[in-house]
């Protein structure tokens, strides 16, 4: 089971508790004008290849932090196919743009001896092992910003005079001397504004509950008993304790299957390894990391290749996916695992929930969305 992790290496904009009170304040100063200026990085389309696309495109910040692109105008591609359209117009990601909230909150990517398990990580299959090695990664991905190299993205910084006085001042005059520190600047930037209060506000319904500010419905209340009960979500998205992730940080082979309507799209072939890729043991293929189910009911499609585009199908998968149960978007019997060896039956698969217990289900989730996204849901 996950123990809360004392994250002492991650400093939290608004959270600087570690440091004397005499160093506490300008630290603070520095980190909130690091994070401003991560702020427009982060949504800056000048860095990407073609000038098209930002993180922002991606996880937008008014969308819950995953892509919400409206249909992109002459493309069969739209995102609710699941996978994203990169800089180059053309390329789609095999995977989901997961959500960019609270994501800082996992622990770096380790090997856990007691319970001999991974856990933490970025990205679904953990290879990023903390948040500043992940935002190098979408810049240089041919896939999403597509830029050939980090001195190529240097130079994009640089014709931006506001951003190179900001950098020299926060991370020293020399800092462009030598482009990879310059990047690794960057990166900071963007995963301090990833800590900022913008990707954490802790105001759902749910946290409201726990404040003494909200009261659950009666359909949301079954729902909640049954997350904690007989549907054993809570065994790998735990929401005990005060502001919960709703993950345990893991990684788990669910059994999900090809997203057929996205690999038609973008001719990908080869089986998605996941994290047994990563750390090179077959016995964790197909693996990936539990999300997190804040705000998931305003993040369709779900799942690490957005193969499932409705909530209740997914409760519905957890339920009957042993059983010969139905999808109730393609009609059909859930179609195999992409990963048949490796898939967990023991906590799911076969949970004997009725239909009007996964609509509790699906009610209890969307108290998980923040106020600002709770005009999102439909
Ligand atoms: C073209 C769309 C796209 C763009 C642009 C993009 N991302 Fe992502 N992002 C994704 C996808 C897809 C994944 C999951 C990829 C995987 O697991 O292999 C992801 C994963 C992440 C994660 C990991 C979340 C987790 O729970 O582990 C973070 C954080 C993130 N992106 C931040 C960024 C930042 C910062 C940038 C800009 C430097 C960026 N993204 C640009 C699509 C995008
Ligand atoms: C054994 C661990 C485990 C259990 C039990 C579990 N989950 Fe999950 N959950 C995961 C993993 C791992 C993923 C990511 C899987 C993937 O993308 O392949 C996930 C993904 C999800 C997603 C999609 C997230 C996204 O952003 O796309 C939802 C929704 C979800 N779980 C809800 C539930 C509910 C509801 C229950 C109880 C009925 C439950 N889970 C039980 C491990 C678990």
């Amino acid at each position: 089971m996950y123990k809360k992790l004392l994250k002492l290496t991650t400093l939290s904009v608004a959270s600087l508790v570690l440091f004397s009170a005499c160093d506490e304040q300008s630290v603070a100063t520095t980190n909130i004008e690091k994070a401003k200026l991560g702020e427009k990085l982060f949504s800056d389309k000048t860095l990407s290849k073609n000038k098209t696309m930002a993180c922002a495109t991606c996880h937008s910040l008014d969308n819950a932090m995953v892509d919400a692109r409206a249909k992109i105008p002459n493309h069969t591609y739209n995102v609710n196919t699941g996978g994203s359209l990169g800089d180059d117009n053309v390329s789609i990601g095999d995977r989901n743009a997961p959500m960019a909230a609270y994501a800082f909150e996992a622990p770096d990517f380790h090997f856990d001896n007691g319970e001999k398990i991974y856990v933490g990580g970025f990205f679904l299959d953990g290879r990023a092992h903390t948040l500043k090695d992940q935002a190098k990664g979408p810049f240089l991905n041919p896939l999403e910003m597509n830029m050939p190299n980090d001195s190529a993205v240097i130079a994009r910084v640089k014709d931006n005079a506001d951003y190179i006085s900001e950098l020299k001042k926060l991370y020293g005059d020399d800092i462009f001397e030598n482009d990879f520190k310059a990047y690794d600047a960057v990166a900071d930037a963007i995963a301090t504004f990833e800590q900022s209060s913008t990707f954490k506000t802790f105001d759902s319904k749910f946290d409201r509950l726990s404040d003494g500010d909200y009261e659950l419905t009666s359909l949301e209340e079954q729902g909640k008993k049954l997350f904690e009960g007989k549907a054993m979500c809570v065994a790998c998205h735990p929401i005990d304790g005060y502001h919960p992730l709703m993950t345990d940080f893991t990684y788990d082979n669910l059994g999900v299957p090809i997203n057929k309507e996205l690999r038609a799209l973008n001719g990908v072939k080869n089986i998605d390894k996941g994290l047994g890729k990563e750390v090179n043991d077959a016995s964790l293929d197909g693996a990936f990391k539990v999300s997190s189910l804040r705000n998931i009911a305003v993040t369709s499609p779900y799942m690490h290749n957005g193969v499932f585009k409705d909530l209740k199908t997914v409760v519905h998968f957890y339920n009957t996916r042993d059983i010969e149960g139905i999808n109730p978007e393609t009609k059909e019997i859930w179609d195999r695992p992409e990963v048949p060896q490796t898939i967990n039956d023991v906590e799911l698969g076969d949970l004997g929930l009725s239909n009007q217990e996964e609509d509790a289900i699906v009610a209890f989730m969307k108290t998980f969305t923040d106020k600002k996204f709770e005009h999102l849901i439909k």
